[in-house]
């Protein structure tokens, strides 16, 4: 067993910088800790949002007292300040999609609510999500929560509750299990990362010493990062394609493929690092790109809507206006064509690898199912590589 001292012994005790090695043990201490998962959520007038949580634990029994630690920068902190109220959807060992819906992304740039069950708690009007085992209302217990730096330690008087479905609870433990199971690849990056791989960085010995809130919460930065760096490239990639179909200059154009061929990697790496994340089945490609243009058109909807409300000239606000109605046009397509996916009603039609033929498998069909071309008459088997369905040709029958 390996014991750390972060602090001398006796009255005169200071703290003492955790070395390495320390910090490695210190982080393996504070891992140990058993947490709960939940989902909590708050409301702002109509608006709803929830984050993922493992800070939240009942501290007094008269009153029924809950603490929870929300990070100041979170749009569920906004909420349950405005509001004073929340709900907390307690969540089983099979809601890791909860987890990844709820803690990786935030309610500022995506409606994380949308396609997922939940009903409105009675006492508070929060949502509760269907999908959880057991809920808990609360109201905030005035003047009692604490500035806790970069969180708010809210503590809050329950107000109602009860149990969803007979089911075992997921810890934060199991998570991090769960999460390592389904994705080894990512756990390995992560490792690397965190200087538990071969090499360190400079700073990895001091970052070895933060517990398992930084963790998860720069892993949600390093997400965030990932997707903005993405939109960066598709971007670039289309303002090239743009002047490549314009410039007449041989020369210019040659120039422009060739830094095209380097952002297109870019893209390919970003989508790469997101991609590592996910549940392979036939739709979680397009699931993952649809749900990120989802997020951008909802960004570029708000932009417009700012810059139309802040234009001093009114032709100008009438443009942006227009342009951001166009957007949210773009956001109820991917809205749609995401819930058509994820409710299972959109089916899966590839071409025939033969004759290319467009064949179609019908609604949620199982990996393995084998169909014969309308046209052509060969079998063709529905396949998955990298998260996206494909036809493989199984012969002539
Ligand atoms: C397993 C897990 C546990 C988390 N626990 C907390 C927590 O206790 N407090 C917190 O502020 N954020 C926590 N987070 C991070 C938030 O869920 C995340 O930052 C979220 O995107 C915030 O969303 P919002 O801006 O929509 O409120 C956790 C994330 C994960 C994945």
């Amino acid at each position: 067993m390996s014991t750390v001292s972060t602090a001398r012994q006796g009255p005169s005790s200071s703290p003492v910088a955790p070395t390495a090695a320390a910090g490695d043990s210190l982080k393996g201490a504070l891992y140990s800790l058993s947490y709960g998962l939940v989902v909590v959520t708050s409301r702002k007038n109509d608006r709803f949002n929830g984050q993922a949580c493992n800070t939240v634990m009942q501290i007094t029994s008269e009153p029924v007292r809950i603490a929870l630690a929300i990070n100041k920068r979170n749009l569920t902190h906004e909420f349950i300040n405005e509001s004073k109220v929340l709900a907390v959807t307690v969540l089983g060992k099979d809601n890791l999609d909860l987890v990844r819906r709820f803690g990786f992304a935030s309610g500022r740039t995506t409606d994380k609510l949308a396609g997922v069950e939940y009903t409105l708690g009675t006492e508070t009007g929060c949502p509760i999500l269907k999908q959880g085992i057991a809920f808990l209302e609360a109201r905030l217990a005035p003047g009692l929560s604490v500035d806790a730096g970069t969180h708010t330690l809210f503590l809050a008087d329950v107000v109602g509750g009860g149990t969803l479905r007979d089911s075992e609870p997921m810890t934060y433990h199991d998570y991090r299990e769960l999460k390592n199971k389904s994705h080894s690849q990512m756990h390995a990056a992560e490792e690397q990362d965190s200087g538990q791989g071969q090499g360190q960085r400079p700073g990895d010995a001091q970052s070895q010493t933060q517990g398992q809130s930084e963790d998860r919460e720069s892993e949600d930065h390093d997400r965030q990062n990932v997707i903005a760096a993405l939109n960066l490239e598709y971007g670039a990639n289309r303002r090239y394609q743009y002047q490549i179909e314009r410039f007449t200059d041989p020369g210019l154009v040659s120039a422009l493929r060739g830094i095209m061929l380097t952002e297109g990697d870019h893209i390919e790496n970003n989508l790469g690092y997101l991609t590592r994340s996910l549940d392979e089945n036939g739709w979680s490609w397009a699931l993952l790109n649809l749900k990120l243009n989802l997020e951008f058109e909802e960004t570029a909807r708000d932009t417009y809507r700012k810059f139309a409300s802040e234009a001093k000239d009114p032709e100008l606000a009438k443009m942006f206006k227009s342009q951001a109605q166009s957007e949210q046009g773009h956001v109820n397509i991917f809205r749609e064509l995401i819930s058509e996916i994820e409710g299972g009603s959109r089916p899966v039609r590839l071409y025939c690898p033969l004759c290319g033929w467009e064949m179609d498998f019908g609604t949620s069909p199982e990996p393995g199912t084998k169909m014969r071309c309308p046209k052509c008459g060969v079998i063709v088997g529905l396949g998955v590589e990298d998260g996206q369905w494909v036809a493989e040709l199984e012969g002539r029958g």
